[in-house]
């Protein structure tokens, strides 16, 4: 331990001379880079900066997560082939090769650029002739195949995306889930939702209510009902004999709820989960759940769906907007990043699961789906005309 202790000293000291001379440099040569070619080394440096930390941050927290059986060892002691070190070997000293460049790019100072391509050389050097071997000798065939299959260095974005996903809390409890909103998210949801989709939403989800083809007189239960938008929404179609009961357990969507339905007899708040054993027994015509359903784990899902079950009128139906069942690895950054980043792990669950068939275990059939956005988004609609 003592000796290893003393490589980690000495390495940490020849990052430390490496460091030295590429900034000494500035004190040597003051000639910039000036112009538009000054401004451009800016704006680049500052990319590689930020990328240059992010990766690091990145490969010490993988390590830190996965690299040690005892917590308190600072040395690694476990071979660690996963998350960004799954995509490429050396993340770490590509990080830290890559600071002093991004600095110099970012100084234009002329003679700190050209030292910086010696401290890349450095890095490389370094990786493969001293660390590489040393960790050869350590993992031995474990190394071997993994170098057969890993390059040494990437600059690819999905090897960054896809470290910083497995440091994410991925596990599918219910306590991970973001569903039920609270503070600045919940007092603002609708003007954020607005925001963030570009003034798209609110056009998507008037279409989506019209799409339901309410008929005058129905009864709705409105599961997770939110602010009461999509109530307000369905009554031109229900009129005025028609009803909204709406299902909402947070405190601040509640008030909006409240003050947004306040002139509209037919539309009621329910302070009561969705979860629990709901008593209005044969009662509605639709059920609607507008992206609430991906938020619980799959035991949940189910006791939702059989409470929609036992509220619905025979042959009434049950409206889900929700995400579409896709790869998501495959789809496209601005549906790939929110989800993994911003949803909970619960929504790629979600999304990775067969509904039809998850729906058709509790007796709701006649599946007619309608997609949205680029076939990212659904509002399937199933009715209990029952198989009992
Ligand atoms: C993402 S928001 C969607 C709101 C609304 N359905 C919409 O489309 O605008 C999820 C809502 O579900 C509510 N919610 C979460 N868990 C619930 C539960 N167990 N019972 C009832 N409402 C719940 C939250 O408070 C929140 O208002």
């Amino acid at each position: 331990m003592k000796s290893e202790t003393k490589t980690m000293k000495l390495k940490a000291l020849f990052w430390l001379i490496v460091y030295v001379c590429v900034f000494s440099t500035y004190f040597i040569w003051d000639k910039k880079l000036s112009g538009g070619i000054g401004y451009f080394s800016f704006i680049v440096g500052g990319f590689l900066l930020f990328y240059s930390l992010v990766l690091t941050a990145i490969a010490g927290r993988t390590l830190k997560r996965f690299a040690h059986d005892k917590k308190d060892e600072f040395i690694p002691d476990r071979f660690v082939d996963n998350g960004i070190y799954n995509c490429m070997r050396h993340p770490m000293h590509l990080g830290i090769g890559l600071l002093p460049l991004s600095v110099a790019l970012i100084s234009g100072n002329l003679a700190m650029i050209l030292a910086s391509g010696w401290g890349i050389g450095a890095t490389f050097w370094f990786v493969l002739a001293i660390e590489e071997p040393e960790t050869l000798r350590k993992y031995k065939d474990d190394y071997i195949k993994y170098l057969q299959r890993t390059p040494a260095f990437t600059f690819s974005l999905k090897c960054l995306e896809n470290g910083l996903y497995t440091l994410k809390d991925n596990s599918l409890t219910q306590q991970n889930s973001k569903v039920e909103l609270k503070g600045f998210e919940a007092k603002h949801y609708d003007k954020l939702i607005d925001t963030v989709t570009l003034g798209w939403y609110p056009k998507f989800i008037e279409q989506v209510i019209k799409d339901l083809d309410l008929k005058e007189g129905v009864k709705v239960a409105d599961f997770g009902a939110g602010t009461g938008r999509n109530a307000l929404l369905m009554l031109p179609y229900i009129k005025d004999n028609g009803e909204v009961i709406s299902y909402e357990i947070g405190q601040e969507m509640q008030n909006q709820f409240l003050q947004n339905t306040k002139d509209f007899q037919n539309i009621k708040l329910e302070n009561k989960s969705i979860l629990e054993d709901l008593d209005k027994e044969n009662y509605f015509d639709v059920v609607f759940i507008s992206f609430v359903f991906h938020g619980f784990t799959q035991g949940n899902r189910e006791k939702i769906i059989q409470n929609a079950y036992k509220l619905l009128k025979p042959e009434g139906v049950f409206a889900i907007l929700d995400f579409n069942e896709f790869d998501i690895e495959k789809s496209s950054f601005y549906v790939r990043l929110p989800v993994k980043f911003l949803e909970c792990p619960l929504a790629s669950d979600f999304i990775n699961r067969d509904l039809e068939k998850m729906l058709s275990k509790y007796n709701f059939q006649d599946f007619k789906t309608k997609t949205y956005f680029k076939n990212y988004l659904r509002s399937p609609i199933l009715t209990t005309s029952a198989i009992f």
